[in-house]
C-alpha cells in the first residue's frame, strides 16, 4: 500500500488528486503519503515483533519536521547521524533516551549537545521554536560509535561533563551486501565500522570505565540491500562475537542491526521484508529471551514507497538518436538516478486508461509507448530522472509522477545552478498539508549578502 493509485486515468495521492496538489503547491514537489507510512511502519514492527525490536527511524532518509512527528507519534525512536539531525529529531518530540547517535565523523560539539542540552546550538532559540527548552533534557540514549578515537572523545567529554554516555561498538563484518558500491558499508574496505578483530580490545580497555557504558553492538551492512544472506552472515559475525565478549566477561545488552531493508523501486526487485525477519528472528530468539535489546534503524523501508515526486515537463525534445522529455526536476532534486543510477518509475500524473501502469518496470507491454530520457533542467549529462524508457506521449505542461521518491529524494537535493529546494506536501486523507514551502530565491543568497572582515590570529592555534 504505497498510497498513490489511478482513479479514472487520474493519479490520486490518497483522496487527493495529484495535479491540484501540484498546482496549488507548484513543481518540482514532494508529496507524502501518511497513510503509506503509517503502513509501511506497522509492517515493519509485526514483521519483528518476535524479537520485540525497537525502531529508530533513520531520520537522513526524509528528516522533514512533519514526518519525523508523524513517526515518532508511532512509536518510533529516531537514529540520527550530525548534530543537526539531532536537533530535528529532539524538535519532533523524540525524548533524547530513544535517539541513537550514530555517524563517522561526530565533532566534539556535537558529542557534548548529544550529551548535555546546554550545548545545543539551539541553547538560545528552542524555547521560541517548540515552547522547549534544550536545557535539562538529558543524553541521548545510545551513541553508535566508528573508531577508537571517537571512543576517547565520547569517554572524555561524559567525564568532563560527569554525564553518562551508553555507547555501541559499530562493528564491520566484512560481509558483501551485493548493492551499489556507494552504498555498501560493511566491507573492510568501506570507512564505517571498527573491524571485528578490534573489538574485545575496546571493549577491554573501556568496559568498566565509568561515565561511559558499553552496552553492545552495532551492524549497518549497506543500503538498500536486496538479498536475506548478507544480513544472515552479518548477525553470525556479530553473535560470534557477542560469545567471545562474555567469555571474556563482558555484559552485552544491546544489538542495533541497521537499516538497508529495501524497497520495490521496480516490481520484485527485493524480497518482503517478512523474508529477512523470517531468516533472522530464529537466529536471534534465545539471546532476546536472555534479556538482549534488539534495535533496528529503518529508513527508506518507511518512507521511500509513501513519496512522490511531481514535475511538470517544460519541453519535449528530438535529438538525433533521442526523445528528451525537459522537466523541473533533476539531479538537484532527485540525485539517486545520476549517483547511483537508481531506478525510479516515472510516468504521467493524467494518462489515458490503456495506460495503466500493470507494475513498476523499465519497459512496459503497453500500445504507443514512445522511449525516452526523462531529464532535468541542470547543465550536466547526469540530470536524468529516467533513461530509455517507454512513455505514454507527453508534451509541454504535463506533469510527471517520480515514484518511490520518498526516500533519500528531499534529503539529498542541493541548490546546484541555483535551483530552490522544492516543496513538501504531506497527504493524510482528503487533507493536504504543505509542510515546506519552496525555497523562497531571497534564502538562496541570504548569507552572502553581507561579508564580513574575519579577525585572523597571527599564531593559528595548534590542536
Ligand atoms: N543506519 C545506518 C548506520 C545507516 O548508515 C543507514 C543509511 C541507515 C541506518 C538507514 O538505511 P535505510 O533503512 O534507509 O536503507 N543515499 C542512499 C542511501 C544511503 C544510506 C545511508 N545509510 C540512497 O539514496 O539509496
Amino acid at each position: 500500500m504505497d498510497g498513490f493509485e489511478y482513479r479514472g486515468g487520474e493519479l490520486y495521492a490518497e483522496e487527493v488528486p495529484v495535479a491540484a496538489i501540484a498546482e496549488a503547491a507548484g513543481t518540482p514537489a514532494y508529496v507524502y503519503s501518511a497513510a503509506a507510512i503509517r503502513s509501511a511502519f506497522g509492517r515493519l514492527q509485526r514483521a519483528f515483533a518476535p524479537l520485540r525490536a525497537i525502531l529508530h527511524y533513520a531520520v537522513k532518509a526524509s528528516a522533514n519536521l512533519h514526518l519525523l512527528r508523524l513517526i515518532r507519534g508511532l512509536g518510533a525512536g529516531m537514529d540520527v547521524v550530525s548534530g543537526g539531525e539531532l536537533e530535528r529529531a529532539w524538535l519532533a518530540g523524540t525524548p533524547m533516551a530513544q535517539i541513537v547517535f550514530a555517524g563517522v565523523g561526530k565533532t566534539d560539539a556535537e558529542i557534548r549537545a548529544a550529551l548535555d542540552g546546554r550545548f545545543s546550538p539551539l541553547a538560545a532559540e528552542a524555547e521560541r521554536l517548540c515552547g522547549r527548552r534544550t536545557e535539562g533534557r538529558g543524553p541521548v540514549g545510545m551513541f553508535n560509535v566508528e573508531s577508537r578515537s571517537e571512543l576517547e572523545r565520547l569517554a572524555a567529554i561524559a567525564a568532563e561533563l560527569g554525564v553518562r554516555a551508553r555507547a555501541c561498538i559499530r562493528v564491520n563484518p566484512d560481509v558483501d551486501a551485493h548493492t551499489h558500491e556507494y552504498t555498501t558499508t560493511g566491507m573492510d574496505v568501506n570507512k564505517f565500522g571498527i573491524d571485528a578483530a578490534l573489538v574485545q580490545g575496546l571493549f577491554d580497555a573501556f568496559a568498566g570505565r565509568p561515565p561511559l557504558e558499553l552496552a553492545g553492538l552495532h551492524v549497518h551492512i549497506g543500503s538498500p540491500v536486496r538479498e536475506v544472506e548478507p544480513y544472515v552472515a552479518a548477525v553470525r559475525v556479530l553473535l560470534g562475537l557477542i560469545e567471545e565478549l562474555e567469555a571474556a566477561g563482558h555484559r552485552i545488552s544491546a544489538l542495533d542491526l541497521g537499516g538497508g531493508w529495501p524497497v520495490e523501486y521496480e516490481t520484485g526487485e527485493a524480497p518482503p521484508i517478512e523474508a529477512y525477519a523470517g531468516a533472522l528472528v530464529p537466529l536471534l530468539t534465545d539471546r532476546v529471551a536472555d534479556g538482549l535489546e534488539v534495535t533496528l534503524e529503518p529508513g527508506r523501508s518507511i518512507v521511500a514507497d509513501a513519496g512522490l515526486l511531481v514535475t511538470r515537463v517544460h519541453h519535449v525534445k528530438h535529438g538525433r538518436r533521442k526523445r528528451f522529455v525537459v522537466c523541473d526536476a533533476g539531479m538537484h532534486t532527485l540525485i539517486r538516478p545520476a549517483l547511483y543510477r537508481a531506478f525510479h518509475f516515472v510516468w504521467p500524473v493524467r494518462i489515458d486508461p490503456r495506460h495503466l501502469p500493470p507494475l513498476r518496470a523499465a519497459r512496459l507491454d503497453l500500445p504507443d509507448l514512445v522511449p525516452c530520457d526523462v531529464v532535468g533542467p541542470v547543465c550536466e549529462s547526469a540530470d536524468f530522472l529516467a533513461r530509455d524508457r517507454g512513455l505514454p506521449e507527453v508534451a509541454r505542461g504535463d506533469l510527471l509522477a517520480v515514484f518511490s521518491a520518498g526516500a533519500y529524494g528531499m534529503s539529498m537535493t542541493s541548490n546546484y545552478n541555483d535551483h530552490p529546494r522544492p516543496a513538501e506536501v504531506l497527504i493524510d486523507g482528503a487533507e493536504a498539508l504543505e509542510i515546506n514551502r519552496r525555497q523562497p530565491p531571497a534564502a538562496l543568497l541570504e548569507t552572502e549578502l553581507e561579508p564580513r572582515a574575519l579577525e585572523l590570529s597571527r599564531q593559528p592555534k595548534k590542536r
